[in-house]
């Protein structure tokens, strides 16, 4: 059903050809927005109305401009202001608003001038003026556009837009709307009414309303992931229910001696009350205290005098493997050794130094595989499997030191999106010195990982302050406005991940086509980051093989910038049979170009398609551009060169890093003396890094 306003609308361009939607508001006395939103409906019904959006420009007062209509100028309020005799500056500054501006301009129109005798006081020059400004700001319409756009510069006006629709008459303009059904109801179906009803299209454009639930925090969502992912891995949740410890689970059952730093009160929240734990296991206390005093099951022991004092107060757990080392206890405790994989993710807290990255609390995600015979390799496959289904693939472990680990690794993963490698984790095999005390077999063998659950929440939702992520600065409409599902942009398969796939695609579709004429290669790219590469590519292969190019630009892209308008315009002909054929359409996809080859293979990025274009030419023309025709040392050096500068593209100081690597060129190309598509690569990324 059409409403009134839709109504009157069509009333009034039954009586003219056009009119304008803000001029509809004025004679209606209407809302602007209320006239779009009858036009829309309007819209809606077929050919009823044409109408085309317009943008009109408009100059607008500023406040300041406001203020100049209404007391004049600046520099006639200085003048104004001033007394016949002359009146001191310092009461000027005082008195008179924007009073700095009005008097370097009064005094460069020769209204006013300063005291020779004394420089304090500033007099009239002339007897009367004339305010020009205030004179035109009471009649923009006179003044001329250079005088405007000096207003401009003065911050007296503003240049706005003004988005309006110009409607003239569809054609099948009528000022009698039908009724249009929303339903098919049963009332319709009888006698078959619906058949000479009309029906209302779907607006697929319309935003579905917001949904009225709560939100979930950034970090819960984080350590569902990772629930799921210890869950999907047959791992069991450890109660971890108890903030408070005794020292005894924190660190003595770790085997972490007494005097280890960590059990400072400058690194460790001490309970003040009840300060001391009492109920230990007897026999395992004195197994424990053993170990530490005099060793045992093959150690020597850390050989002090180990205090059941110390190990009784009461702490804010340091780490969660507290828990772990208590359900490892409380496994043996159960009978016969099983096979176990635990995890846990919650809280800890350190007595930390605060920053932009630490806190004094945290919550701790671990995994714990008790097995037989279990080794440093089990770790670091389990590792591997565990990250992988975060998407991360790529580790680096560096030697490292607990006290209840041996050996112990630090994990270091590939980070695609920041484009470096950064510290994730920490891991180890369990010790002797803690495991056999609990009466765990001398054949069973404990791997164990900690990370922290902030730091992948952090880069994950790109903070860089912990405290936007906890605490009292928490914004909640960031907790609100994130998304409920996330398909995250970076493609989590490592860069040689990708490349190794897209090598093996393209040798296979190289060697399937090798006498054919290669058709279908479609490529859509950014606007913001143009594949220059593909315009040298073809300016050079053009010499032994004939091209075509179609451009095109998807619906993303508004308006293509200038530059880009002339893009492989060379390339441009409708010629047939040619032994390139390619689609080239400018589309929103960020850094990567994305390549599809007969609508069914597809791979992305600017040096994987570099890589691609050079193997299919190779193939035919080995001496065209040198790549693995010339070995597969050479080509490595290429892989490795297109490698760097895929990295550098990722990454944020993208600029100085390509610089670099432009130093790096020796000879006249970055392979000595011949060019080859590592130089035609760098240079096109160069080049659009310099626009
Ligand atoms: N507890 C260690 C930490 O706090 C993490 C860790 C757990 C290390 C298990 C090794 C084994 O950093």
């Amino acid at each position: 059903m059409t409403s009134e306003l839709s109504e009157k609308i069509l009333e009034y361009l039954s009586k003219c050809d056009e009119i304008d939607s803000l001029d509809l508001a004025k004679i209606f006395q209407e809302d602007h927005q209320k006239v779009i939103g009858a036009i829309k409906s309007l819209q809606a019904i077929g050919n009823l109305i044409n109408a085309n959006q317009v943008n009109t420009k408009r100059w607008e007062l500023t406040e300041e401009g406001q203020h100049v209509l209404k007391f004049g100028s600046h520099e006639a309020a200085v003048y104004n202001a001033i007394s016949e005799n002359g009146s001191p500056q310092a009461e000027i500054m005082k008195t008179v608003t924007y009073a700095k501006v009005g008097l370097s301009k009064a005094l460069a129109a020769g209204w006013v001038e300063i005291d020779k005798n004394d420089k304090s006081v500033v007099k009239r020059k002339v007897a009367s003026i004339i305010d020009t400004p205030q004179v035109h700001l009471m009649n923009l319409s006179e003044v001329p556009e250079n005088i405007k756009k000096e207003y401009k510069k003065r911050k007296f006006l503003q240049e706005v837009v003004i988005k309006s629709v110009l409607l003239s008459k569809g054609e099948s303009f009528s000022t009698k709307v039908e009724k249009q059904e929303a339903d098919v109801t049963a009332d319709l179906l009888v006698n078959d009414a619906w058949k000479e009803k009309k029906f209302k299209p779907y607006n697929f454009d319309a935003l579905g309303s917001a949904l009225d639930v709560g939100h979930l925090h950034p970090l819960l969502k984080v350590r569902a992931e990772f629930r799921k992912i210890f869950l999907e891995m047959g791992f069991t949740e450890m109660p971890t229910n108890n903030y408070v410890e005794s020292s005894f689970w924190n660190f003595d059952a770790l085997f972490q001696p007494q005097q280890h730093p960590a059990r400072d009160a400058h690194d460790t929240f001490f309970v003040a009350e009840p300060k001391l734990s009492t109920c230990f296991p007897e026999n395992y206390l004195k197994k424990v205290k053993e170990v530490h005093s005099v060793g045992g099951y093959g150690s020597q022991g850390y050989r002090y005098d180990w205090k059941f004092e110390e190990a009784q107060k009461n702490l804010l757990r340091t780490h969660t493997t507290a828990v772990s080392a208590r359900m490892l206890y409380k496994l043996m405790q159960d009978g016969e050794f099983k096979p176990v994989k635990y995890f846990s993710i919650d809280r800890v807290f350190r007595n930390e130094t605060l920053d932009a990255t630490h806190l004094a609390e945290f919550h701790q995600i671990e995994g714990v595989v008790a097995d037989f015979d279990l080794s440093l390799g089990d770790l670091i496959g389990t590792l591997y499997e565990f990250f992988s289904k975060l998407g991360i693939t790529q580790l680096e472990f560096k030697p490292a030191y607990n006290p209840y680990t041996e050996p112990s690794m630090e994990i270091f993963c590939f980070h695609n999106g920041l484009g470096k490698w950064i510290e994730i984790g920490n891991s180890g095999i369990f010790r002797p010195e803690m495991l056999l005390p609990m009466g765990l077999p001398e054949n069973v063998n404990v791997i164990a990982w900690g990370l922290s659950l902030e730091r992948p929440t952090m880069i994950k939702y790109g903070l860089n302050n912990i405290r936007d992520l906890v605490g009292p600065k928490v914004d909640l409409q960031m907790v609100h406005d994130n998304p409920l599902c996330r398909l995250d942009k970076n493609d989590p398969r490592s860069v040689q991940e990708k490349r190794r796939k897209s090598d093996e695609l393209s040798k296979s579709i190289v060697n399937q086509r090798q006498e054919t004429c290669v058709q279908d290669i479609v490529i859509f790219c950014d606007p913001k980051y143009p594949l220059y590469t593909l315009e040298t590519l073809l300016s050079i292969f053009k010499r032994d093989f004939s091209i075509s190019v179609s451009v095109h630009s998807h619906s993303s892209v508004q308006k293509l910038p200038d530059h880009l308008v002339e893009f492989c315009s060379e390339f441009r002909t409708s010629r047939k049979n040619v032994d390139f054929e390619i689609t080239f359409i400018w589309k929103i996809v960020g850094v990567d170009p994305q390549m599809q080859i007969s609508a069914i293979r597809e791979f992305s990025g600017e040096t994987n398609i570099a890589r691609f274009l050079n193997r299919l030419v190779e193939e035919r023309k080995p001496n065209l551009l040198r790549y693995e025709s010339n070995g597969a040392l050479y080509a490595y050096q290429i892989d490795a060169f297109l490698d760097r500068i895929n990295e550098s593209l990722h990454c944020l100081d993208s600029k100085n890093k390509l610089k670099n690597l432009r130093a790096l060129i020796k000879g006249q190309y970055l392979m000595g003396d011949e060019i080859s598509i590592a130089d035609i690569v760098l240079q096109s990324i160069c080049r659009n890094l310099g626009k």
